[in-house]
């Protein structure tokens, strides 16, 4: 069923969710950095479990709602919770995994070590690290297919190989939900599979992702739900519900053309 609230918002009920558990609630969210909101009263709850995406057009506050989700910035109004808590009391169940090329890697850190970090949280700075971290660390970097470059310095991979150690260390984390933001921005179609593999495994492990997204073309084949946004929450719910051609005319304007000529 899909049901148009009183923003305008089209969300879907009852298609076969209804037993999951809600992973992140985002209720009546305003974020704004100036005089104009970047997210203006967004309501959306993502069942744990799946893999979603985010698309709209630049500056239509895509990066805002996965830096609200982490409590990076502060919402006007409005609030985020995460399996059901207010998010400050479940900050060690979301991982931030950064865009591939966005950290400067100068100074020399193995892979193991990146996976390693994942597990600073579970205990002391002092403390030296257990057989269960070595663990832990090796089993995240299996699950992404990097064990192999284990002792390989993090600076002499490339981004897409960074990128997948940093989703590593997300899991080495424990983290039940993944935040992403564009991972395959500039990357070749061999590297977007190698990461796309990565997500998908990491859903099959219970896993809740969400990730911006910049291409419509691939968005319905790679996420089980999408979110539409531009400032406002347009759309979320399966592919075919979202990515309607009426819906994308009126969220990305006269930039459409292109996508709907791929379309027929
Ligand atoms: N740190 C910031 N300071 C001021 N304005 C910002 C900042 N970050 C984002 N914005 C503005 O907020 C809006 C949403 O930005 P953003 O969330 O980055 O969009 P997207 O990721 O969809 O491109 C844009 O108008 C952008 O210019
Ligand atoms: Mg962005």
């Amino acid at each position: 069923m899909i049901t148009r609230n009183a923003n305008g918002a089209t969300s879907t009920a009852g298609s076969g969710n209804g037993a999951r558990e809600i992973a992140i609630a985002v209720e009546h969210l305003t974020v704004s950095y100036g005089p104009t909101p970047a997210l203006l009263d967004v309501n959306l709850q993502i069942p744990a479990g799946l893999l979603v995406g985010v698309i709209g057009p630049n500056g239509s506050g895509k990066s805002t709602l996965i830096k609200a989700i982490l409590g990076f910035v502060r919402a006007d109004f409005g609030e985020v919770k995460l399996f059901g808590e207010p998010a400050e009391k479940a900050k060690g169940r979301v991982a931030y995994v950064p865009q591939r090329g966005s950290v400067d890697w100068d100074f020399p850190i193995t892979v193991q070590e990146v996976a390693l970090m994942g597990r600073y949280g579970q205990r002391r700075w002092w403390q030296d690290r257990t057989h269960a971290d070595y663990a832990a660390a090796d089993a995240a970097l299996e699950m992404v297919r990097m064990s192999e470059f284990r002792h390989r310095q993090i600076g002499q991979l490339s981004g897409g190989q960074q990128q997948r150690v940093f989703m590593a260390r997300a899991m080495a984390q424990g983290a039940d939900i993944l935040l992403l933001d564009e991972p395959f921005a500039g990357v070749d179609a061999a590297t977007e599979r190698a990461i796309l593999d990565v997500l998908e495994r990491t859903r099959a492990a219970g896993k809740t992702l969400v990730v911006v997204h910049h291409d419509l073309a691939t968005a319905a084949e790679y996420f089980d739900r999408i979110v539409l946004l531009k400032q406002r929450l347009f759309a979320f719910g399966p592919p075919e519900r979202v990515l309607k051609p009426e819906l994308l005319a009126e969220v990305y304007e006269g930039k459409l053309r292109a996508f709907m000529d791929l379309a027929e």
